[in-house]
């Protein structure tokens, strides 16, 4: 006769000290395997993730609201499903704290059957404050406990397009980088700070985006480390007047010590851009010089708006750097943002979004 306490522990498979949500009770253990080329997939919740080309998908960043159902998913693909760590700076320059934050994080991961976790912290540095050096232990403590913790674990860390202090984030990157398993580039936001004319200008110019990846290896960053982030959504600006040649000149929104900023436009996206792009009234234009599409309409109170964004074409060159450089990987923000329907032109504009990511 099977015991009851056998039939009941075999139902007990656990991660943690929960029961394994999962039809099959091993998709709750963590995922150990090391993967050669990450696709890093931030996903924002509902259940668009049904739709991504999961043949490519490696880690999914789960920012939305706990889904175990995307976690049972990945890990019967063989991706790991990571938390999300965001705190307050001034909170973990205390030790106790910065432990009792990375206790609760792993305990968390645990009970949720995770892989890891995504540390995007977004918020000012002072280079050697005390807050610059809490941002490196924090950095080092968690990987190590989550490496202790969970086995094979991933610890990743967000950081700005460039290391040159974007946004007033001066962090110590090349420790941050020592201490983790992989920085996340985020390359995008590279209006955040315009210091130049107040004009439109594209999410994330080729040259520039490029040009800042030597910037890390500069600072002897191993590309073993880097996975380039791409944006899938794009900026509408409204504009306060429009130059002869097309120039969109936008409103004055100062963010961190600039006088203007992508801030002055709402992110869209992809989806989004697709739909309105064919009732536009320019169509689709491609800029030469940053090496993006955009296009113009005007909305229903008669102003121009400008949108600039990104789609195969112009995340192609960027993709064909994480190759010839040598990068970790790839990935983009967000996972969920495109039109994900069955009609048939959504259908091969998402194909077509995701093969991007490869490069071409
Ligand atoms: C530690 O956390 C508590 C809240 O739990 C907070 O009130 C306190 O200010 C923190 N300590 C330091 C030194 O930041
Ligand atoms: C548009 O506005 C900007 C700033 O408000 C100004 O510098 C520029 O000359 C204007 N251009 C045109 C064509 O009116
Ligand atoms: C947009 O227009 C193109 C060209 O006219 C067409 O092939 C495509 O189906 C349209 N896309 C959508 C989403 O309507
Ligand atoms: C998913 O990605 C693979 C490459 O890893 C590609 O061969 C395949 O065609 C993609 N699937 C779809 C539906 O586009």
């Amino acid at each position: 006769m099977i015991s009851f306490w056998a039939f009941f522990s075999w139902l007990l498979v656990v991660c943690g000290s929960t029961v394994c949500p999962c039809e099959r009770p091993e998709l709750c253990q963590q995922i150990r395997e090391e993967r050669d080329f990450e696709v890093f997939v931030f996903d924002v919740g509902g259940k668009t993730w049904k739709s991504y080309n999961w043949s490519m998908v490696t880690t999914v960043a789960a920012f939305g609201k706990y889904d175990a159902e995307l976690m049972c998913y990945a890990h019967s693909k063989g991706a790991r499903v990571v938390l999300k760590g965001d705190v307050p700076l001034s909170y973990i320059v205390d030790q106790a704290n910065r432990t009792a934050w990375i206790t609760e994080k792993v305990n968390l991961a645990k009970s949720q059957c995770m892989d890891g976790i995504n540390i995007d912290i977004e918020q000012a540095v002072e280079k050697d404050s005390p807050e610059y050096h809490a941002l490196s232990d924090l950095v080092k403590e968690t990987t190590e406990a989550f490496h202790r913790e969970i086995p094979g674990s991933q610890v990743s860390f967000d950081v700005a397009w460039s290391p040159k202090c974007i946004d007033k984030r001066c962090y110590d990157y090349v420790t941050i980088a020592e201490s983790c398993d992989l920085l996340f580039v985020m390359s995008y936001d590279e209006q955040s700070q315009i210091t130049g004319d107040c004009i439109a200008m594209a999410n994330a110019p080729v040259r520039q985006t490029l040009r800042a990846y030597d910037e890390y290896l500069d600072l002897k960053i191993n590309p073993k480390k880097l996975v380039m982030g791409v944006p899938w959504y794009g900026y509408d600006y409204p504009c306060v007047n429009l130059s002869q040649e097309g120039t969109c000149y936008i409103a004055k929104v100062p963010f961190r010590g600039a006088p203007c900023s992508d801030a002055a436009g709402r992110q869209k996206t992809y989806k989004w851009i697709m739909k309105q792009v064919n009732s536009s009234s320019s169509g689709r234009q491609w800029d030469d010089e940053q090496k993006a599409p955009y296009f113009y309409y005007k909305d229903q109170k008669g102003q121009i708006h400008q949108v600039w964004y990104d789609d195969p074409q112009s995340i192609c060159p960027k993709a064909n750097l994480v190759k010839a450089k040598g990068l970790k990987g790839i990935g983009m923000w967000n996972g969920n943002i495109l039109d994900y329907s069955d009609e048939p032109v959504a259908k091969q504009q998402a194909a077509m979004m995701w093969n991007a990511l490869l490069g071409c």
